[in-house]
């Protein structure tokens, strides 16, 4: 691990008071230049930090920059995903990223920020707006122990997991909307894109691609999104800091896959249905050519969504584009 996460981690837990040079020294085993050394070039970064001869360092503000060494920092607890990460300032898309360090045999848990993607994409082969700064553009590799058919599992583990962490982050009431849209006020403040490499009865890997709408104002969204998309800094009237909602959501996201690991993947379902306003609507579903119109009724246990269709049978859903119906 490098320097500057152990340096940046004794000053957020020295929580605004001053940690000394020599201090430093002795617990990371280097100079006091070396320290020095590292601190100019955070301060280079935008990281405020004060030195005083006496005092020691000081960190008085960071900034709003996805800097992997500070998102480590910041994670100190995590067992999976989060242990590994790495910032690009730009990139096609974080997904195609992860799925080459799959390919390389890289471990699980590995996860890859874009400050800007070139070819965001989202489901159904849509285009994902990414401009630089504006939110969070990430993904991240996983390995489970699972059958193909059960990997939408993983996208109501990211779910849940991403709807907490916004909703603690800012107070806001997100809702989900199956299998894969954050909305806020009714609007899409985030998704989630889930690409899997299987063989017939085993997942290799898969690829959770997540994008979140932070910072962008109403007018930065194309105008045929202003309608049904928004941004949590246009909900909450306020900016949003990144790098700590980025961390929220990596804390969260490994305690749900954690869950998922040890069996208790009911207890993500429940959570997942009670904030999902998809359960109990009528819904039209596309899938493919046909359309299936119902009411969507519960989350099966492997993920798919349960729609009792308008012939009474009970059908299994694990992809497609739901409209969810008017409420009358
Ligand atoms: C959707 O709602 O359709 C899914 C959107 C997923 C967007 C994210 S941004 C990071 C990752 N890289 C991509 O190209 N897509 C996902």
């Amino acid at each position: 691990m490098s320097m500057d996460v152990d340096i940046l981690r004794a000053l957020r837990r020295a929580g605004g008071g001053s940690v000394s040079g020599a201090e430093l020294s002795q617990s990371l085993g280097v100079s006091r230049a070396a320290i020095w050394a590292r601190v100019q070039d955070l301060r280079a970064l935008g990281y405020d930090i004060e030195a005083s001869p006496h005092q020691g360092y000081r960190m008085l503000s960071t900034p709003d920059l996805l800097h992997a060494d500070d998102l480590l920092s910041r994670l100190e607890s995590i067992r999976v995903i989060g242990r590994d990460i790495r910032v690009f300032q730009e990139t096609t898309s974080t997904n195609d990223v992860i799925e080459k360090l799959a390919r390389d045999g890289v471990k699980e848990g590995v996860v890859v920020f874009a400050e800007a993607q070139t070819k965001g994409r989202g489901r159904l082969g849509r285009k994902w707006i990414s401009p630089p700064g504006k939110g969070l553009w990430f993904s991240l590799l996983l390995r489970p122990a699972l059958r193909p058919e059960e990997a939408t599992r993983l996208t109501i583990v990211a779910a849940t997991a991403l709807r907490r962490a916004i909703a603690n982050a800012t107070q806001l009431r997100p809702e989900i909307k199956w299998p894969n849209d954050i909305l806020i006020n009714g609007k899409k403040t985030a998704g989630i894109l889930t690409e899997m490499h299987a063989e017939p009865d085993q997942v290799k890997h898969l690829v959770i691609g997540i994008g979140v709408d932070v910072n962008l104002e109403a007018e930065e969204f194309p105008p045929e999104l202003r309608q049904i998309a928004t941004s949590l800094r246009a909900e909450t009237g306020e900016a949003v800091d990144r790098p700590e909602l980025a961390c929220r959501i990596l804390k969260e996201l490994d305690a749900e896959y954690e869950r998922l690991n040890a069996g208790r993947f009911s207890e993500v379902a429940d959570e997942w249905e009670e904030h999902c306003t998809t359960i109990g609507r009528q819904v039209s579903i596309r899938l493919g050519e046909r359309q299936l119109r119902g009411r969507a009724e519960a989350l099966g246990e492997d993920g798919a969504l349960l729609v009792r269709s308008e012939h009474g049978r009970l059908e299994p859903v694990i992809g497609g584009d739901v409209t969810l119906e008017k409420l009358t």
